[in-house]
């Protein structure tokens, strides 16, 4: 019997980009090793992704200087080379938001995405409580100067409540979202993925990215795509979710937003 063929991005020309990919061995609960790291690499390589930004946890119980991250990064992109997989790397990290009060702007800015005019980073939304710490978190980030990009908001309890009511109030003040395709596909229960459907279906993400960490959490993009357009989004643009949109995060980053003036 054939095998299946192994799934091909809609568009050819235009490769997924991963904003949240916990690839880096043994530092989180992501890859345990370099040659798990490497496998997972090629999987999405497999999947039509060319650029991975690797996001290990900063937070208490697994990274708190994140200034060994770069390092780390190095060593990984050596070894994709040496295997010849094909991925670009890039070096960023989850950042939990009760973090920010502990980093320098020096160690945020090690971990930090997109051009020197408009660096971000990618903080977690917490999964439980309320969103008050996090909102706190995500304005300190804006006046020491960085955007933020919100890693699954839809996971959150406290900024989904109230009709997304918090998710709503970050994207006023200036954030982005990041959505996670395994939410669109009911992986992370009901309430993310009914959420995460709502915030994709309205046009409120930049992204949705896989928040792959290793063979029992793979990469998803192209079945992200696919539950993208079952929100509702055309074709196009739930397939720019995955490609250009973070792609042009990368490329133009996040200004760290303030409230617009109220005119007179
Ligand atoms: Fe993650």
């Amino acid at each position: 019997m054939k095998s299946p063929p192994i799934a091909k991005t809609p568009c050819k020309a235009m490769h997924f980009t991963e904003l949240h990919f916990h690839l880096l061995p043994g530092v989180d609960d992501g890859p345990a090793d370099m040659e798990e790291a490497v496998e997972l690499a090629r999987t999405a390589r497999e999947e039509g992704t060319r650029t991975i930004v690797v996001t290990p946890h900063v937070r208490a119980e697994y990274v708190t200087d994140p200034a060994e991250l770069p390092d780390r990064a190095g060593s990984l992109r050596r070894e994709l080379a040496r295997e010849d997989v094909g991925i670009e790397v890039h070096v960023a990290a989850e950042l939990g938001h009760e973090m920010v009060a502990e980093l320098s702007d020096e160690a945020l800015d090690s971990v930090a995405l997109g051009p020197t005019a408009a660096r971000f980073l990618l903080m977690e939304a917490p999964f439980f409580g309320p969103a008050d710490g996090f909102h706190a978190a995500a304005e300190e980030l804006r006046s020491r100067g960085f955007g933020v990009l919100v890693a699954h908001p839809e996971r959150s309890a406290g900024l989904v409540a109230g009709g997304l009511a918090g998710v709503l109030e970050e994207l006023r003040r200036g954030s982005r979202l990041q959505v996670n395709a395994g939410s669109l596909l009911g992986a992370h229960g009901s309430e993310p993925a009914q959420a995460g459907r709502a915030i994709v279906g309205a046009g409120l993400a930049a992204a949705i990215a896989s928040d792959a960490h290793g063979t029992h959490r793979p990469p998803l993009l192209t079945r992200g795509v696919e539950a993208a357009i079952g929100c509702g989004l055309p074709s196009g643009s739930a397939h720019r979710l995955a490609s250009a949109g973070p792609a042009e995060l990368l490329l133009r980053g996040v200004p760290e937003a303030r409230l617009p003036a109220v005119s007179a």
